[in-house]
């Protein structure tokens, strides 16, 4: 790559394919580097651009990383401000991180304990980071279409999330 913002070009309408590069770009980027707020910087604008790129109409990805023992706080993100403290167990992405399983929402408003940051979000997945039983934080990916995610984002996110902790030292 001639420049660190090239690794944001994805030339694929393939869906598999694009988070494939999501992956590997990640990984080339983290190499070097293993501070969380850098890497999952970099994170949150590679989905962005790779769903972009697609036509996913994406209007948040980022990240909820956990501050204390019950408590997750906003990280690094792309698109509009949002709540700053999720506690475990509360809305999508507490739920994520307290039952440390992936959450799936293909209708945020059918959702009984949806967290509106933005009344424009239509669907949402959450996929928690998880090292030793603890969860570190959540992936946090919001969309302005109804059904937004599957299975192949699933898969995706969830490798992503293996190598966050396995790249990243969170202090
Ligand atoms: N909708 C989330 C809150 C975070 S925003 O989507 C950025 C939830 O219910 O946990």
């Amino acid at each position: 790559m001639a420049h660190h913002a090239d690794f944001t070009n994805f030339h694929t309408n393939d869906r598999k394919e694009s988070l494939e590069l999501v992956l590997q770009h990640y990984e080339a980027l983290s190499s070097e580097q293993d501070n969380w707020v850098a890497n999952l910087s970099n994170a949150s604008s590679l989905i962005w651009y790779a769903y972009h790129s697609l036509k996913v109409p994406v209007n948040w990805s980022g990240f909820y990383i956990t501050s204390s023992e019950d408590q997750l706080l906003l990280g690094p993100f792309q698109g509009k401000v949002a709540c700053q403290s999720i506690k475990f167990g509360r809305g999508v992405c507490g739920k994520a991180a307290s039952d440390q399983i992936t959450q799936l929402v293909p209708d945020v408003d059918k959702h009984p304990d949806h967290i509106a940051c933005d009344g424009e979000t239509k669907s949402e997945i959450v996929v928690p980071i998880v090292k030793e039983g603890k969860t570190l934080g959540v992936i946090d990916i919001d969309c302005l279409d109804l059904e937004g995610f599957g299975e192949t984002d699933r898969e995706a996110l969830e490798r992503l999330a293996e190598l966050i902790v396995k790249t990243c030292k969170f202090y």
